[in-house]
């Protein structure tokens, strides 16, 4: 991977920090996307002395604002034209309906919206990087989406709103892998498995007793990411869900095209993408 300048989101902790632990190992230019500079400059500091890679950096941004991810996306391109691996990671799980600076709900904006205006002001680099590779990481949600009420106003149950935003990283990632294709740039979903982190913080607890049961470290998930982001065998895979290192189906309605171009048109709207 030396290079190789890759772009990891929630990277403080959890399978983003083992993700990017891995990626500077293997000698890629990482750059750590934080929202909070303190965490972020301890991950990358802790990140650089482990793996004696000078090329570790960071970027600050929170992915819940638009205004943020714009800037992020322009500190980025300010500093780089070229991407060659992008991996969308960060996420939350509230358990309230929480509205953020832009007036959506929290886990929504910060697990899909984010994500994808980010992806989307990164096009050119990513382009230009071409063949290069976008993973969003997700899980296998069976969730449909309530279109009329998106943002969760009339009716919130935070399980659903979660399982909802990462239905729209499935249907996010199959609907720009077919955008991307005559450019050379793959897009994949990941699913890691149960990862021990601090993810589900908020949930019930029955749901934290079975994850803290159930869940292996995210060193081996990072291992699997690392995978995606540099195997040659997979260079031209695109449009796919991976559990782990192996292809899987989701759910056959993040499979529907007519679903995935209606979340994107409702995605571009809220983001103000032209
Ligand atoms: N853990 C599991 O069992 C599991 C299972 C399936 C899929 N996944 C997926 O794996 C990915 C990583 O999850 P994880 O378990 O590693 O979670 P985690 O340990 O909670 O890490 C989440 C990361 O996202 C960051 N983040 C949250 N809100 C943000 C915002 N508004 N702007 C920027 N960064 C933000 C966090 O930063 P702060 O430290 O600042 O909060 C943190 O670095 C997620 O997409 C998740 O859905 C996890």
């Amino acid at each position: 991977m030396r290079g190789k300048i890759c772009v990891i989101t929630g990277a403080n902790r959890g399978l983003g920090k083992a993700a990017a632990l891995e990626l500077a190992r293997q000698g890629a230019t990482v750059l750590l996307v934080c929202r909070d500079r303190a965490r972020g400059e301890a991950a990358r500091s802790e990140i650089q002395e482990a793996t004696k890679n000078a090329t570790v950096g960071l970027l600050l941004g929170d992915l819940s604002s638009q205004q943020s991810v714009r800037d992020l996306a322009a500190a980025f391109l300010r500093r780089y034209n070229r991407l060659d691996v992008l991996i969308n990671s960060a996420a939350v799980y509230k358990s309230k309906r929480i509205e953020t600076a832009d007036g959506l709900e929290t886990m929504f904006a910060t697990n899909h919206l984010g994500p994808f205006l980010f992806t989307n002001l990164l096009l050119d680099a990513l382009k230009a990087a071409a063949p290069s590779r976008v993973i969003n990481v997700t899980a296998p949600s069976t969730t449909k989406l309530n279109f009329d009420d998106l943002q969760g106003k009339r009716h919130f149950r935070a399980a659903h709103a979660f399982g909802a935003s990462k239905a729209c990283n499935l249907l996010f990632t199959y609907d720009l892998a077919d955008r991307l294709a005559p450019a050379g740039v793959t897009v994949n979903a990941f699913f890691p498995g149960l990862v021990k982190s601090g993810l589900m913080r908020e949930a019930a607890p029955p749901v934290r007793a079975l994850l803290s049961a159930f869940a292996s470290p995210p060193e081996k998930a990072a291992r699997a990411l690392l995978y995606l982001a540099s195997s040659p065998e997979i260079e031209r895979a695109s449009g796919r869900f991976f559990k782990g290192t192996t292809q899987s189906k989701s759910s056959d309605y993040t499979r529907t095209p007519a679903i995935q171009q209606r979340l994107w048109e409702a995605s571009a709207a809220l983001a103000h993408l032209t």
